[in-house]
C-alpha cells in the first residue's frame, strides 16, 4: 500500500476454507478453526494498523447449525476463548468490539461472555470489530421488517432506504466497501445482503487459515485500483 492508495473504510470478511486446510495439513476440521482464529489475530491488526474504520468477519452463519454438534460445540468454544484471551490485546490497541447476529439464540454463557467484551471495549476509539455470530442476511432483514411491524402504527410512509437501514442489526455502520473471500469459493453466502449491494468483491484462493498480512495487502491493492461508480457514469 501507499499512501496515496484509496483505503476502504469497512472491510468485511468471509473466511472460508479452515476444514480443507485441515484436511491438507492431515489434521482434523477443529483444527484448522483454531489456526483460523489466529488468522484472525492477525487480519485484526493488519487492518488496525492500517487505519480501516471497521473489520467485519463471518465467525458462524445462521446455517452453520447444520454442521455436527461436535464442530458447531467447538467453534462457539473457539470463538468464546478467543474473545476472553484477546480482550487485553483489543483494549491495548483501542479497538471496539461489536457482535451480530441472533444473539439471543445463543448459550447463555457465550453470551455473557460477549456482552462483557462489548462492554469493556465500548469506549475504545479506534478501529470496530465487528464479530457475526449466528448471523445471516436473511435473518437481519426479516428481524428488521419485525422491529418495523411492531413499530407500525407510528411508522412515516412510504419508509426509505435510510429508515429502513435504521432497522438493521448494523445500524450506525457504514456499509461495507470491500468484502474479501477466501478459498477460492465466489459467492456471498447469506453474509450482509441489504449492505452489500455496492460492495466490491475480491476473491481469492488462499485458505483462511494461510491468509496473512501480506494477503491482506494485496487485496486493498486491488480494492484501490477499482473504480467505483455506484451506478453512475464516470466524472
Ligand atoms: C469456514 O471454513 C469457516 C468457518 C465456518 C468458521 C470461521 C471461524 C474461524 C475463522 C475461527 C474463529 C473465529 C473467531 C472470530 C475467533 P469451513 O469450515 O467452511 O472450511 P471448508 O469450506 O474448507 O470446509
Amino acid at each position: 500500500m501507499h499512501s496515496q492508495d484509496k483505503l476502504p473504510d469497512h472491510v468485511c470478511i468471509i473466511m472460508d476454507g479452515n476444514g480443507r486446510w485441515a484436511l491438507k495439513h492431515g489434521l482434523e476440521r477443529n483444527d484448522g478453526h483454531k489456526m483460523g482464529a489466529e488468522a484472525v489475530r492477525d487480519a485484526t491488526e493488519f487492518a488496525a494498523e492500517t487505519g480501516i474504520g471497521y473489520l467485519s468477519l463471518f465467525a458462524f452463519s445462521e446455517e452453520n447449525w447444520g454442521r455436527p454438534e461436535q464442530e458447531t460445540g467447538a467453534l462457539m468454544q473457539l470463538i468464546m476463548e478467543y474473545v476472553e484471551k484477546e480482550t487485553p490485546n483489543l483494549m491495548k490497541n483501542n479497538i471496539r468490539v461489536l457482535f451480530k447476529g441472533d444473539l439471543y439464540h445463543l448459550r447463555p454463557q457465550v453470551l455473557e461472555r460477549l456482552e462483557q467484551c462489548m462492554q469493556t471495549t465500548g469506549g475504545n476509539t479506534g478501529m470496530t470489530l465487528i464479530i457475526f455470530i449466528n448471523y445471516s442476511g436473511k435473518w437481519d432483514i426479516l428481524q428488521a421488517v419485525n422491529k418495523l411491524l411492531e413499530a407500525s402504527p407510528n411508522l412515516q410512509t412510504p419508509i426509505s432506504y435510510e429508515a429502513f437501514s435504521g432497522y438493521l442489526s448494523t445500524t450506525g455502520i457504514p456499509d461495507p466497501d470491500l468484502m474479501i473471500r477466501t478459498s477460492g469459493e465466489e459467492r456471498i453466502s447469506n453474509f450482509m445482503l441489504w449492505q452489500m449491494a455496492y460492495t466490491e468483491f475480491y476473491f481469492t484462493p488462499v485458505l483462511w487459515p494461510d491468509f496473512r498480512k501480506s494477503d491482506f495487502r494485496v487485496a486493498l491493492k486491488a480494492y484501490s485500483n477499482r473504480k467505483r461508480r455506484f451506478g453512475k457514469i464516470e466524472e
